[in-house]
């Protein structure tokens, strides 16, 4: 795993955001240019498809936001099935009507509370900037089930701040507050989760487990982990 891995190039995170672009000239493009800016700079996404690479599982995306993986995934020519969910109804319904608009075979978005249940799923699994929203508890509870996802080969594909003495992770804990406010995120982050943590409940269950840093030039304190069974 590396930590310096680079995004997206401007001219493939502009190809990716025209999926969002309205359908009328002078309707609403915040989603257009929240994208193209977001994977144009952020290496999420490239770190997530170099940690899928050689594995063919279906792939659970949870708390999948738009629904960006996805791109990604085909972007990249990644032929796995795709399913996204998340408990934010409008940005599920934004993120079908561009995957539709793509004509993407194998993706699937649903509506779903991440506290409350998970779907039925065997594969790989996504968790991508969305553990600060649950509750420590929920967060054990939601890492131990998805361990429990994996089949062979799969793999559990986690982003996460990391809670340490850093000014990076006051920097995303400030940032995600004011995501809030701000109603680009319709829940408030509870709980920003330590390395130490995060790896447990995935170490508890067997599997091998490895994290570096993902931010990049940006200035959170953003880490990858990697875990699948041994
Ligand atoms: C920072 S966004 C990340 C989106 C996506 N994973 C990505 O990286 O492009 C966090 C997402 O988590 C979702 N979320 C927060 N709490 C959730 C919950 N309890 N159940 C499902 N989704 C949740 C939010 O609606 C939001 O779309």
């Amino acid at each position: 795993m590396s930590g310096t891995t680079a995004p997206f190039a401007r001219s493939d995170a502009r190809r990716i955001a025209e999926a969002f672009l309205p359908p009328h000239p002078f309707g609403n493009r915040f989603d257009y240019y929240y994208v193209r800016g977001k994977v144009g700079s952020d290496p999420l996404y490239p770190g997530v498809l170099a940690a899928l690479r050689g594995c063919d599982a279906p792939l659970l995306d949870l708390g999948c936001g738009l629904g960006l993986l996805a791109h990604a995934l085909r972007h990249d020519a990644h032929p796995l099935d795709y399913v996204g969910v998340d408990n934010d109804p409008a940005k599920i319904a934004r993120a079908r009507r561009a995957a539709e608009k793509r004509g993407f075979e194998g993706v699937r978005f649903e509506v779903m509370d991440l506290a409350r249940g998970l779907p039925a799923h065997r594969g790989s699994v996504a968790i991508l900037d969305v553990l600060q929203y649950l509750d420590s508890d929920a967060q054990r509870a939601l890492l131990a089930n998805a361990a429990a996802m994996l089949t062979p080969g799969a793999r559990l594909v986690i982003r996460s701040a990391i809670d340490d003495d850093s000014g990076r992770a006051r920097t995303s804990r400030t940032t995600d507050r004011m995501a809030q406010w701000i109603g680009w995120m319709q829940f408030r982050p509870r709980s920003w989760p330590t390395l130490d943590r995060l790896r447990a409940p995935l170490e508890a269950a067997g599997l091998q487990v490895e994290s570096a840093p993902l931010y990049g030039n940006t200035p959170f304190n953003n880490w990858l982990i990697v875990a699948q069974r041994g």
